[in-house]
């Protein structure tokens, strides 16, 4: 089966892409610009500004499924305008749907946010992105997944284990989301689904909504050593944690998350162990071995 990959060359399109090839799915990466990393040189690449519809037309041509990824969103430096946000979010979405229903393209994943409805111009573009989807699942039968994810913006490796107690998400978790949810839609598991993407702790709600005063010995009970090293490293605690029940992308795509707040403090126990400077460490270059 082989796949176009919109935004290939951005964060998220690069785990994807690995993941897919990794599943054993051919590979056609989309973006504006190549991918810079070695390891994704050689595979198809096909310029594509997500606004111009010859450019979608070809880049969807002969593909069996199609990864939706391209946009832009709040945390680029320097930023992108709102007025490029929505062309590039809705604009883009609309012409890609476009060509996959002049293609007869039945298997889709959109990549949507947690951020969807939130106050800002690119949570407007991820709810008129499902919204698109919704519909053109309606006018076509094709099977459409709509993926909130969590966030996993590149950051400093101890910023990243933290922010995986505040809504964050390893980018690995992503990509795994993405192609079973695309490997699901090939198979027609769903008409139109829709799910989060997020970590899960496996909290009790005692734990989850009481965590700073609760959390170190919950650390400790899974992980002898924790409390020490959030101490050593700083790591702030938040007063309470986010979780949300994956249950039904279980069952439907068969995903779930891998890497949570523990696997992370399992990953830096080893690194202190070794010595390694671990404050210069950034992700996703570098991640925690699971
Ligand atoms: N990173 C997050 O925390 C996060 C959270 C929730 C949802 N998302 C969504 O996941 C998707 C991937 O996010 P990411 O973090 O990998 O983004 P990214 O910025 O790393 O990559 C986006 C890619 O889209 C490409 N692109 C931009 N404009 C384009 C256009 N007009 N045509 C074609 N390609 C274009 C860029 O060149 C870039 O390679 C996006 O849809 C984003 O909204 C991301």
């Amino acid at each position: 089966m082989k796949v176009l990959v919109t935004g290939a060359s951005g964060n998220g399109g690069q785990a994807v892409c690995r993941e897919l090839l990794q599943a054993g799915y051919e590979v056609r990466m989309a973006d504006v610009m190549p991918p810079s990393a070695a390891d994704l040189k050689e595979l198809e690449f096909v310029r594509c500004d997500s606004r111009t519809v010859t450019d979608v037309q070809q880049a969807v041509k002969g593909v069996d499924g199609v990864i939706h990824l391209a946009a832009w969103h709040c945390a680029h430096n320097p930023p992108v305008s709102d007025d490029t946000i929505f062309a590039v979010n809705v604009d883009g979405t609309f012409q890609v749907l476009e060509a996959c229903r002049r293609e007869g393209i039945q298997s889709i994943v959109y990549a949507s946010s947690m951020a969807y409805g939130w106050g800002s111009v690119y949570g407007v573009t991820k709810v008129i992105g499902e919204d698109l989807c919704r519909s053109y699942h309606e006018m076509t039968g094709a099977s459409i997944a709509m993926l909130r994810y969590h966030e996993f913006i590149p950051r400093s490796y101890l910023e990243f284990g933290g922010k995986l107690l505040r809504n964050g998400v390893d980018r690995r978790d992503v990509a795994r989301a993405t192609v079973a949810a695309l490997a699901a839609a090939s198979k027609r598991e769903f008409g139109l689904f829709r799910t989060i993407v997020h970590s899960n702790h496996g909290m009790s709600e005692e734990v989850r909504a009481n965590f700073r005063s609760l959390g170190q010995a919950w650390c400790e009970e899974r992980l002898p050593g924790a409390s020490a090293l959030i101490a050593k490293y700083d790591i702030s605690l938040p007063g309470e944690v986010e979780q949300h029940d994956l249950t039904e992308a279980r069952e439907v795509l068969g995903w779930t998350p891998q890497v949570g707040f523990i696997e992370f403090l399992r990953d830096l126990k080893q690194r202190d162990e070794r010595g390694e400077d671990v404050r210069s460490l950034f992700v996703p270059s570098e991640l925690p071995q699971v």
